[in-house]
């Protein structure tokens, strides 16, 4: 039976009934649907709609399309049911007869969707955010186990100063701690319970609201009938989120590609998660991280869509709202999948640390430092760097490094220079300098390691706590 057939005198037009429907992707909503179904039905006993008896014999019907649906998933498939609430319906009535059509009593599928969406949402914000967790407690170990080797920083994609490879690693730690936060604060917002909204105006049923709220553990009822059926505010926020982690994940995977180059050669690609070519025996292609790169794109689009779906709604619910379902699994889908096995990736790449320290120890990346013994030795900041611009160019000309250069061409330059001039420049010296409050230097970098896998951990027991 359909769920509105009365008023109509003519059957729907075949191709437009089957190309409206949404079972096809909204039967994965099926737990949440039932799952709210129950807190509803609840309500209704509460309200004297449903008997004590009745109630009963709906939660066992609820109970086998859950039992169902685990057990043969084809069970989902195929049958006649417009989406996920009208599949529910037809099943509980198979099973126990009319008493399943009392469920739908004083609700709307508009509180409905918007129900189970935010808790669609709100269950894969917890799954991402151990993902994330985990990502980031490979990358910190990898950091601690990399230690004090150093590598360019760069600036304009130009050698800059040197760093550790800690400190370089850490610095995507920061953004994806960033993007577990921003998905905590989209789930702080969304947990509010739509059910009671009804079609629009409110329930037509004295259905306690704060007890449905509480038992999908929500933190309360939403405020507003109107809003709460219109509203995905919370979709937007969460594929928004998503399209950022997409984009940090594909800056990573850029870097790593270009360092992975023959060109740079920091970076070994691991095999178990490397392709080969089918022209060119040699090669030992990144496709995961270009697959990484190229998905972001993807997942920004997911985010605009919404976007562009929402922007010319009036009020209340319409069923354009069905198109912000697809956008949300796919970019969930993108990224639950992605994050586990750029984790693997990063625990199996390789550091080639020998050729990290040589690029860290050419190309002038000890100028600033040559300046700053300068200004130690009273010469103003402008003429310093002056001067040892001179020094780089001499270096240039004669195809050296500043520390190859004789200590008479130096005093040329500038009188201050003396013979501790080349301790101040070497490697170590360029890191120590950066031992500041805060600074880069190595020791700091170790204790930074230990901070952040600090951080790592309290996100991790936190999400563990949620599941
Ligand atoms: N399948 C619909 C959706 O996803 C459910 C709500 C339908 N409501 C309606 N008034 N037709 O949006």
């Amino acid at each position: 039976m359909k769920m509105w057939s009365g008023r109509f005198r003519q059957p729907l037009d075949s191709a437009f009934e089957q190309w409206q429907r949404s079972l096809d992707f909204d039967r994965r909503l099926l737990r949440y649907e039932l799952a709210a179904s129950a807190a509803h039905a609840r309500a209704l006993k509460d309200a004297g709609i449903l008997s004590a008896d009745e109630l009963t014999r709906l939660f066992q019907g609820l109970e086998q399309i859950d039992e169902q649906a685990t057990h043969f998933p084809q069970f989902l498939s195929g049958g006649d049911a417009e989406d996920v609430h009208h599949f529910v319906e037809k099943q509980l009535v198979g099973l126990i007869g009319d008493l399943g059509f009392k469920l739908h009593s004083g609700r709307s599928r508009n509180e409905q969707i918007a129900t189970d969406l935010r808790l669609y949402v709100r269950a894969t914000i917890d799954q991402l955010r151990q993902e994330i967790g985990d990502f980031c407690a490979a990358i910190v170990d990898r950091a601690d186990e990399a230690r004090d080797v150093a590598m360019p920083a760069y600036t304009h994609l130009q050698k800059a100063e040197p760093v550790v490879v800690a400190h370089w690693l850490l610095a995507y730690v920061e953004m994806f701690l960033r993007d577990a936060d921003r998905l905590a604060d989209c789930r702080k917002r969304l947990n509010l319970c739509p059910l009671g909204s009804g079609a629009v105006a409110g329930a037509t049923l004295p259905l306690d609201r704060e007890s449905m709220a509480k038992n999908l553990a929500f933190d309360g009822p939403t405020a507003n009938s109107m809003d709460a059926t219109s509203d995905r505010d919370f979709a937007i926020e969460f594929a928004s989120g998503l399209s950022l982690l997409a984009m940090h994940l594909s800056r990573w995977a850029e870097e790593m590609i270009l360092f992975a180059s023959q060109e740079y050669g920091f970076l070994g690609l691991p095999e178990t998660y490397s392709t080969g070519s089918s022209a060119m025996p040699q090669k030992k292609n990144p496709d995961l991280l270009e697959l990484v790169r190229g998905k972001s794109g993807r997942i920004l689009g997911n985010a605009t869509a919404l976007m562009v779906t929402l922007k010319g709604l009036p009020l209340a619910y319409n069923k354009d709202l069905q198109e912000t379902q697809q956008p949300v699994f796919d970019s969930s889908d993108a990224l639950l999948q992605m994050l586990p096995i750029v984790t693997g990736w990063m625990k199996s790449v390789e550091f080639h640390q020998e050729r990290m320290k040589q690029a860290a120890q050419t190309g002038f990346m000890n100028a600033w430092a040559g300046a700053t013994y300068l200004v130690r030795r009273g010469v103003p900041s402008r003429l310093s760097h002056e001067r040892v611009g001179k020094a780089v160019q001499l270096c240039l000309e004669r195809g050296c490094e500043l520390q190859d250069l004789p200590l008479p061409d130096l005093k040329n330059i500038s009188p201050e220079f003396e013979q501790d001039f080349y301790e101040a420049i070497t490697l170590a010296s360029v890191l120590a300098i950066h031992d500041v409050p805060g600074g880069t230097a190595p020791d700091r970098v170790r204790k930074a390691v230990n901070a952040t896998r600090k951080r790592v951990d309290s996100l991790r027991e936190e999400v563990h706590a949620h599941a």
